[in-house]
């Protein structure tokens, strides 16, 4: 017992008079107090007058410094920017200049934010008398603060004043809005949102559904297969060639109910 002890108290001695007044802390941890700071300690060995700290930052390859007292062992940056991760390292100097080795790196990530830019070039058209198609491209990396779990796309009529707002969450880069009305204007929006929250809104694109195409399916009022088909080239073209001059019939007429003219 007494040997054993003996042997520890060895190996304290070896590694005290290994220490150096320069050596790194042996430990620095961090954490985050906020959407944009970050709490950092480290240890202080003892608090001389002539030891400086020096912190560095480092995000991608650009790293920062800032010079602290000896006796300092926590600091809490602010202003950070979200969704970024920080690596964080501390090396002991002396005033007169003489710097120890560094600390590994300690990695911190600052939270997610809310993106600051709408979604890249958001274009819109109709594709029916009832219809429109968005698309749009992703919220330029730097503007996202995030990863953007989804989109919200939002359309209201614009001829008329208090017109409802009606919006849809879509996980991809496009969406074809139906059920619209016809030959009416509308105002389309599209915003990219993280955990955090909605960003901004585009720029609100006004786009008419199409004028054309009746919105209720034609439908036959008179027919008389006797007087058809001499006008067709038999009886087994008669189907198709009836329903496609139904549709270009009544779209002329833009009445909605179809009603059968002519049979070219
Ligand atoms: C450190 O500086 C303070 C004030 O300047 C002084 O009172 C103190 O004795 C100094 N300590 C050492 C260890 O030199
Ligand atoms: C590093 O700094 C340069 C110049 O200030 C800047 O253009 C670049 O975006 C920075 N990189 C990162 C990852 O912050
Ligand atoms: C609907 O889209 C078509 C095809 O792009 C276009 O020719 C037409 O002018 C559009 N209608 C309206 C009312 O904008």
């Amino acid at each position: 017992m007494v040997f054993s002890t003996f042997i520890m108290l060895g190996v304290l001695w070896v590694a005290r008079a290994d220490s150096n007044e320069l050596d790194p802390p042996s430990y620095l941890v961090g954490y985050v107090t906020g959407d944009t700071s970050i709490k950092l300690s480290w240890e202080v060995k003892s608090s001389s007058n002539n030891t400086v700290f020096e912190l560095r930052w480092k995000i991608g390859d650009n790293e920062s410094s800032m010079l602290l007292p000896g006796s300092t062992g926590t600091i809490t940056l602010k202003n950070l920017r979200v969704y970024t991760q920080y690596l964080f390292r501390v090396r002991t100097g002396t005033v007169d200049g003489k710097w120890g080795a560094f600390t590994k790196f300690t990695s911190i990530w600052t939270p997610e934010g809310v993106p600051t830019a709408p979604p890249d070039s958001v274009t819109a058209y109709n594709t029916s008398s009832f219809s429109i198609m968005v698309f749009w491209s992703q919220v330029p990396n730097r503007y996202r603060n995030g990863l953007v779990v989804g989109y919200k796309v939002c359309y209201k009529r614009a001829d008329i004043i208090e017109s409802v707002l009606y919006c849809i969450a879509v996980y991809a880069l496009g969406i074809e809005i139906g059920g619209l009305k016809t030959y009416t204007p509308y105002w389309i929006t599209v915003l990219a949102y993280t955990t955090k929250g909605e960003g901004p809104t585009s720029k609100p694109l006004l786009v008419w559904t199409d004028e054309h195409v009746p919105s209720a399916a034609p439908k036959l009022l008179s027919f008389h297969p006797t007087s058809l088909q001499s006008n067709f080239l038999g009886p087994q073209y008669l189907k198709s060639t009836l329903t496609e001059s139904c549709v270009v019939t009544t779209s002329s007429t833009g009445s909605g109910r179809g009603r059968l003219l002519t049979i070219l």
